[in-house]
């Protein structure tokens, strides 16, 4: 990367997905607030306003007063004393928090699975052991225990793997860079595909100590080859059909499942998000060659196509079009078929931030992962049946999906994706509802939806209602392109966008919005930081990713890209005031080990329990043959020179009991 900082999109494998595309796919012609921003502020004095804040963040011992003043106002909503900023090896949790390893990649899931070997890994073993990369968790207290906040399911996400830490004798980089994949053999790429999907963990805490139950009946592993049923209005589409299946209605797994989110139904849904870099093969022979190109592919991340024919573009066309879902699964029932539910669209799909609207519908937000592109919502056609669970499994397959419009003076616009309506018509390349659905994208450029810096995941506070989205960084926003809800060109650090439904009605087609926070240290003028009077050096972040509320209604966010060269520390989990005069104010609870990105905060329902995700701990400098199996950033959490860094769930407790932060 040429940027004079530190570039942190090249830090992990779905980053590197997303540098790849590096200006991102999104050629349509829709406005960037740039644009229309005179019509608020005009950019003059926008700027000006700015250059404000970023003068006033750079006074000697701000954050000092700054933090002074947080401990006088003693309206603070966390009483955790923050973990110091660094990087080395080891995670660090906030004092007084004890932060314990939970389950590893390789661990046991399924009885019978045979004991982690890494120089002798098989497919077999890995379909019945816990999965790489950890990512989303959802927790679900298990039906009829003594206690729900201490007893229930785990699901967790796995969303991709990187050959060159999992592998030895690989070296470095990674496979998809100058490698060509020279290591690389159908019999590891077949261990890739058992160690991606997802997985079901029973969990019990006894004395205070939480484990995985062995021998679970609910325990379920999930993988690429996993049949998986196709709902909804793409359902049986001709364009949904493959060779291997002629009726367009049956699948073999999900892919790069990144955030999600569980429903008040019990169930899981589970994000497919860089679902293009499986994909191989020469686009020109393609017919759907420019739609492909606006979901970037061919990419190439990962060559299966070499050893699969469904993932090879030239010999299967159709197979990417099943993939970029969101998918429900039920926990409870290890039995059930997965459905990719198409009502939802189809886009690098980050996260499922869902809510039961006041009218009974239920509304799932989600943001679609590139430079420049989109934030959706989906209401329900029908109601939660809150008496009858079975009654909601199918509630997803029928509803209205909406694409978001950010307007320069704080208010935004749902835009309906229906076929028939606005430009989305046969004569403008939409034929069918089920067309507006595969190509969500090219629907939502149709539209004239807001170009964002990358939403990531996005969260609804269960006690206010309003919804909090993670923008993460877009390095290659420019001047020209900076808008209200984008306000920084070179968007190194992102920001969270926090929106206000009109009258509190998730149905709604218009709401409200402002900038939470701008990442980046609020005490360097470069950064153009912004948060709330009181952060310490030890409290601002960068590139937030996933985010999630306690059960108190306060926001904690997970980072993904900072590292000790980028912003002087690792990735780690960080608690938000939304609220009060505070608002804005962050503090660091938690810090990853090297190399690693932080993923999956999930509380249990007495937010005695926090659920952390440690994904691939260990990358390294690849153009220092650094981040390898054999010569791993860390081998955190073993410490076992035998032994590869495993990313791995973390079940944090406060000592002597209590609630978390
Ligand atoms: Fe898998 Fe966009 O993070
Ligand atoms: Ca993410
Ligand atoms: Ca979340």
């Amino acid at each position: 990367m040429s940027d004079a900082m530190p570039n942190p999109d090249a830090m992990s494998r779905s980053k590197a997905a997303e540098a790849a595309e590096d200006i991102g796919s999104n050629n349509s012609a829709n406005p960037t607030l740039g644009e229309i921003i005179d019509t608020r502020f005009g950019r003059r004095s926008f700027l000006r306003g700015a250059l404000a804040t970023t003068a006033i963040s750079a006074i000697p011992g701000y954050a000092l007063l700054g933090e002074a003043a947080a401990q006088g106002a003693s309206k603070s909503s966390f009483d955790f004393e923050e973990v110091p900023v660094g990087g080395d090896e080891k995670h660090h949790v906030a004092p007084g928090y004890d932060a314990d390893i939970l389950i590893r990649w390789g661990d046991p899931v399924l009885p019978g699975a045979p004991a982690f070997d890494p120089m002798k890994q098989t497919a077999a073993a890995q379909k019945m052991q816990f999965g790489y990369n950890n990512d989303f968790i959802g927790y679900l207290p298990l039906p009829g225990a003594a206690n729900g906040s201490k007893h229930g399911l785990l699901c967790v996400n796995h969303e991709y793997t990187n050959e060159e830490l999992m592998f030895p004798g690989l070296g470095g980089p990674q496979q998809h860079k100058k490698n060509m994949f020279a290591g690389m053999t159908k019999e590891l790429a077949a261990v890739e595909m058992a160690a991606h999907g997802g997985a079901v963990i029973e969990v019990k805490s006894e004395n205070g100590k939480w484990q995985v139950v062995p021998n679970s009946k609910y325990a379920r592993r999930i993988d690429a080859d996993t049949p998986m049923a196709i709902t909804g209005p793409a359902a049986g589409h001709a364009r949904m059909k493959t060779k291997a299946d002629p009726d367009g209605r049956r699948v073999l797994g999900m892919l790069n499942n990144c955030a999600g989110g569980m429903t008040p139904w019990g169930t899981w849904l589970t994000c497919e998000e860089n679902f293009n870099g499986y994909f191989w093969g020469k686009q020109d022979a393609h017919p759907e060659a420019a739609k492909l190109k606006r979901y970037g592919l061919p990419n190439g991340q990962y060559n299966w196509g070499v050893y699969f024919d469904r993932f090879d573009l030239a010999r299967e066309h159709n197979e990417v079009n099943r993939f970029g879902w969101i998918v429900e699964i039920d926990p409870l029932d290890p039995a059930s078929t997965p459905k990719k539910r198409t009502a939802l669209g189809r886009f690098k799909r980050e996260g499922a931030g869902g809510i039961t609207n006041r009218d009974g519908r239920y509304v799932v937000y989600s943001g679609d992962d590139e430079r420049f592109d989109y934030v959706y919502k989906f209401v329900t056609e029908g109601s939660v049946d809150t008496a009858n669970r079975a009654a909601n499994m199918d509630l997803l397959d029928k509803g209205t999906l909406y694409v978001a419009k950010y307007n320069a003076d704080g208010t935004g616009e749902w835009l309906p994706l229906v076929h028939g309506q606005g430009s989305l018509t046969s004569d403008k390349g939409f034929a069918s509802q089920a067309d507006v659905l595969i190509d969500t994208r090219l629907a939502g450029d149709a539209l004239g939806a807001t170009k964002m810096d990358r939403p990531e995941d996005i969260d609804v506070n269960p006690r206010t209602g309003k919804v909090y989205l993670m923008l993460t960084n877009n390095s290659r926003r420019s001047a020209q392109q900076v808008d209200a809800a984008n306000p920084r060109a070179n968007n190194r650090f992102g920001h969270i966008i926090e929106m206000t439904p009109d009258g509190g009605d998730h149905a709604s087609t218009r709401f409200g919005w402002n900038i939470l926070v701008k990442g980046g240290n609020p005490a360097d003028p470069k950064h153009e930081a912004s948060f709330g009077t009181g952060t310490t050096g030890n409290g601002w972040f960068g590139m937030p990713d996933n985010g999630a509320f306690d059960a108190r209604g306060r926001l904690w966010v997970a980072t993904d890209g900072m590292s000790k060269k980028s912003a002087g520390r690792n990735d780690g989990l960080f608690a938000v005031e939304t609220e009060g005069q505070l608002r804005g104010v962050s503090r660091g609870f938690f810090r990853v080990p090297e190399g690693a990105e932080m993923c999956g905060p999930c509380f249990t329902p007495d937010d005695e329990t926090l659920f952390l995700a440690v994904q691939h701990p260990g990358e390294g400098d690849e153009e220092a043959g650094e981040g390898t199996f054999e010569k791993p950033a860390t081998r955190w959490p073993d410490f076992r020179p035998d032994m590869p860094p495993r990313p791995s769930v973390l079940v944090v407790t406060k000592r002597g009991g209590g609630k978390i932060g």
